[in-house]
């Protein structure tokens, strides 16, 4: 990182004051550029817009004043069995040396900063569940080596789409468990900076992809988009290993450090004390990624291939649902 020109973010080093807490998540959710007119994607003042609002968004929290709140035998032990934190922990590693790796590629100063701090805050995530894991006791299985991607801009379009995908899914999850009440509402209310941090990373990543695809010359850019169409082919073929190796408690039988982030794929049962259908789910999530996304610039582009598929699927089971209903209530007349 430090070759990269980056320097760490300066933290308050003392708890900050509710007024300060409050100002701080303000400012990481809402975000409009000065720029007057339209920011064509592509465009250097795009760009530039961008990265100014990843910068001017940052969340200025420190993981090692977080007071991690004394928990009732029952909540402790919600929390502790829950089959997602070795994954989680290593997914931040991962996607810190990854983005690091990315941001060192690239030529471009204000994106290369941009990216640079992203791998930082990622970085920061893992402290915060590092921080977690020893607060409550958790035993975590020991991190793998994860070595150095050969391959940058791969190792940068895998986790850019994984954490597309994690975060619409983790949106709505984080919503169920506030609303389940589950866990302890300063419990869940802890890791909103970290959720609110991972919008702004995907918002990042869909206008830098829109960025590079405007600027590359189009057999360049065929070359990139058969490589995004891969990484989309490898990212299924994961899920679909993960979703395999599942068993009925959503704990995974297999290598838990070869699958990419899978921080939500198997949570909605573990969060929630009511079952909840999968269609409910989708709506909570679409819901949430809006609201999410509601308070930055319009004229930034969305991620848009998850909450899509998410529709879709809403749309194409919805006659289902309503034949299944039918012929309940035929059954029960
Ligand atoms: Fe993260
Ligand atoms: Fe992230």
């Amino acid at each position: 990182m430090r070759a990269l020109g980056f320097s760490r973010p300066e933290l308050p080093a003392d708890p900050p004051s509710p007024a300060a807490l409050e100002a701080a998540d303000r400012i990481s959710r809402y975000w409009t550029s000065p720029h007057a007119g339209a920011l064509r994607p592509g465009s250097e003042a795009h760009k530039r817009e961008v990265c100014r609002m990843f910068h001017e968004t940052f969340n200025p929290y420190r993981p090692s004043i977080i007071a991690w709140p004394k928990l009732s035998p029952e909540a402790l032990q919600r929390v502790t069995s829950l089959p997602i934190w070795d994954v989680a922990v290593h997914t931040e590693s991962r996607a810190r040396l990854r983005f690091a790796t990315y941001a060192r590629s690239v030529e471009d100063a204000q994106v290369r900063s941009a990216v640079a701090l992203n791998a930082w805050e990622e970085g920061r995530h893992k402290e915060v569940l590092a921080n977690l894991v020893q607060a409550y006791g958790i035993e975590l299985a020991s991190e793998p080596p994860f070595p150095l991607p050969r391959d940058p801009q791969w190792a940068y379009l895998i986790t850019g789409y994984c954490e597309c995908i994690d975060s619409f899914f983790a949106f709505g999850l984080f919503e169920l468990a506030r609303q389940s009440g589950f866990f302890p509402a300063e419990l869940v209310e802890t890791f909103e900076p970290v959720i609110q941090e991972e919008c702004r990373h995907i918002l990042l990543f869909a206008n830098l992809m829109a960025w590079q695809r405007a600027n590359l010359p189009w057999w360049r850019r065929l070359y990139f988009e058969l490589r995004v169409a891969a990484v989309w082919a490898v990212i299924a073929w994961e899920r679909i290993v993960l979703a395999r190796s599942m068993d009925a408690q959503g704990n995974n039988k297999g290598d838990k450090a070869q699958l990419d982030s899978t921080f939500t794929a198997s949570s909605a049962n573990a969060i929630s004390p009511v079952e909840i259908d999968v269609r409910d789910l989708m709506a909570l999530c679409l819901k949430e990624n809006d609201r999410r996304f509601a308070g930055y610039d319009p004229r930034l582009l969305r991620p848009t291939t998850v909450p899509r598929l998410a529709r879709f699927a809403l749309l194409v089971t919805k006659p289902w649902i309503r034949r299944k209903a039918s012929s309940s209530v035929q059954a029960q007349s």
